[in-house]
């Protein structure tokens, strides 16, 4: 046995995206549906993956060696352009010759994030169940069969042929269980443009297309085995076409990434209002307050807490029981353990000491107009409410600003001192004759 090569379809222009990016390029909760897709199939644990593109396939093909390279399996990979697009069996007769000695081919849509792993992996042990020459494919029972290729049993409930909504009689129209897309050949009989089922494609149908879905029927014919597997959860069939629907995709893609974090320990008070990217990870025992915004690449340590309203952005990084609080905004900075800012700031480009208290209303500076620039403020640091840190700066530790201080570039504040006013300047230590005069007093 030499395992299974994965072959993704992503060469459609998804007109209905309404949108100049090619449509598996479009985003989940800060990574692609390509992304996702690639994800549920290394969960196979392929011999290969090749991908089949045609519009935007520059674009598609770097996404998808970023996505192996970030798991170091961008060895795996293997890109077909398919130029013009004949359909879908067109689409594996392009990618045949990348097909390698697999025993088996799982074909699926780049458009299709939702489908997991676990899905994929039954519909492979489907078809390695009913022996070497076998095809099995994903069905669902739907309520709206409109537009999906029918499933044609006959009398004794076995499979016959899959026929396309356009090609399909007013009877067969009828029929609730659908050809989902995703499919498990065996690689012999699949044969290339010059031999096997392949070879046998034929574009004699209403789409004047090469349908993959033939290849049941073919095999069918053939006296070879072919399974519809019935896919229980209808809901990971979804197929992109649309902005509304990829909305749609995005809320379950949303419900999962928030579950794992309820899993994991982490107090989420209102899953609805909390928005979680792929790629974030939080601590046990942290809370996340209602109307958060977390994007990818934020770590959150155990028991800090984040909102309400407050929006991470990436490069985020809290300490242990740090807090980020109402209407504050934080991007590529780091808050030391025990570290506040409950109120209105934006921290941007910053590193925040332990202990230190972030007043409200706090802004870093840290863009001039050309460039971004780093601020440092020191532990136990105390920064008043509304100052403002033009960046670059650093507020050494126990260092105070007060109240609306604006600290320009060229301040140079000492450990401890405390500096206030428009530019801040350093408040002088109590005069000596004022010691003087307080100590006469009290002897
Ligand atoms: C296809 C199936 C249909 C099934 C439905 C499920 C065929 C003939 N029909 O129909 O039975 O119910 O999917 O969603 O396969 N693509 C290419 N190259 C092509 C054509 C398509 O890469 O030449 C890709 C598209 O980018 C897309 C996928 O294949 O991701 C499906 O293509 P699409 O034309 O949408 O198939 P359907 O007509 O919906
Ligand atoms: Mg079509």
């Amino acid at each position: 046995m030499t395992g299974t090569t994965v072959v993704v379809l992503a060469a459609g222009k998804g007109t209905r995206m309404k949108s100049e990016r090619p449509k598996v390029l479009h985003t989940m909760c800060g990574r692609t549906m390509l992304g996702w897709v690639l994800e549920a199939c290394l969960g196979l644990d392929p011999i290969r993956v090749v991908l089949v593109v045609g519009h935007g396939a520059a674009d598609v093909e770097r996404e998808a060696r970023r996505e192996l390279a970030a798991v170091g399996r961008e060895d795996l990979l293997r890109v077909v352009l398919q130029e013009p697009q004949l359909g879908t069996g067109h689409a594996l007769q392009v990618a045949a010759g990348e097909l390698g000695s697999a025993d088996r081919v799982i074909v699926t849509y780049g458009d299709m994030p939702l489908l997991t792993s676990a899905s994929l992996g039954s519909l492979e042990l489907a078809q390695a169940d009913c022996g070497p020459d076998s095809t099995a494919f994903l069905t669902a029972i739907v309520d709206d069969p409109f537009g999906y290729g029918r499933i044609v049993r006959d009398d004794d409930e076995q499979f016959v042929r899959i026929v396309e909504q356009k090609d399909a009689t007013a009877e067969e129209r009828q029929i609730e269980e659908v050809n989902l897309g995703v499919y498990c050949f065996a690689r012999v009989p699949l044969g290339d443009t010059s031999r096997g089922d392949l070879a046998a494609l034929q574009n004699n149908n209403a789409q004047r297309e090469f349908y993959i879905t033939d290849l049941a029927g073919i095999a069918r014919a053939a006296g070879r085995t072919v399974v519809p597997v019935v896919l229980d959860e209808v809901e990971e069939a979804m197929g992109v076409n649309s902005l509304s629907q990829l909305a749609e995709a995005r809320w379950v893609v949303q419900g999962r990434i928030l579950d794992q974090h309820l899993a994991n320990g982490v107090q989420i008070e209102d899953p609805a209002t909390t928005f979680i990217d792929y790629g974030v990870e939080i601590g046990v025992g942290a809370r996340l307050l209602p109307c958060t915004v977390i994007r990818a690449g934020v770590k959150i340590a155990a028991n800090a807490e984040v909102g309400p309203f407050a929006h991470l952005r990436e490069g985020t990084v809290l300490h242990e029981g740090a807090k980020v609080g109402n209407f504050t905004e934080v991007k590529k900075s780091t808050l030391g353990a025990g570290a506040k800012a409950n109120h209105l700031s934006y921290i941007g480009d910053a590193t925040i000491g332990a202990k230190a208290n972030i007043g409200a209303g706090t802004i870093f500076a840290n863009y001039d107009g050309k460039a971004k620039h780093k601020s440092t403020v020191g532990e136990r640091a105390f920064v008043g409410s509304g100052s403002i840190i033009v960046a670059p700066n650093n507020i050494p530790a126990g260092a105070t600003t007060g109240a609306g201080a604006v600290l320009t570039r060229s301040a140079r504040m000492g450990e401890g001192e405390v500096w206030v006013g428009m530019p801040a300047k350093r408040l002088a230590p109590r005069a000596p004759s004022d010691e003087s005069r307080g100590s006469s007093e009290r002897s």
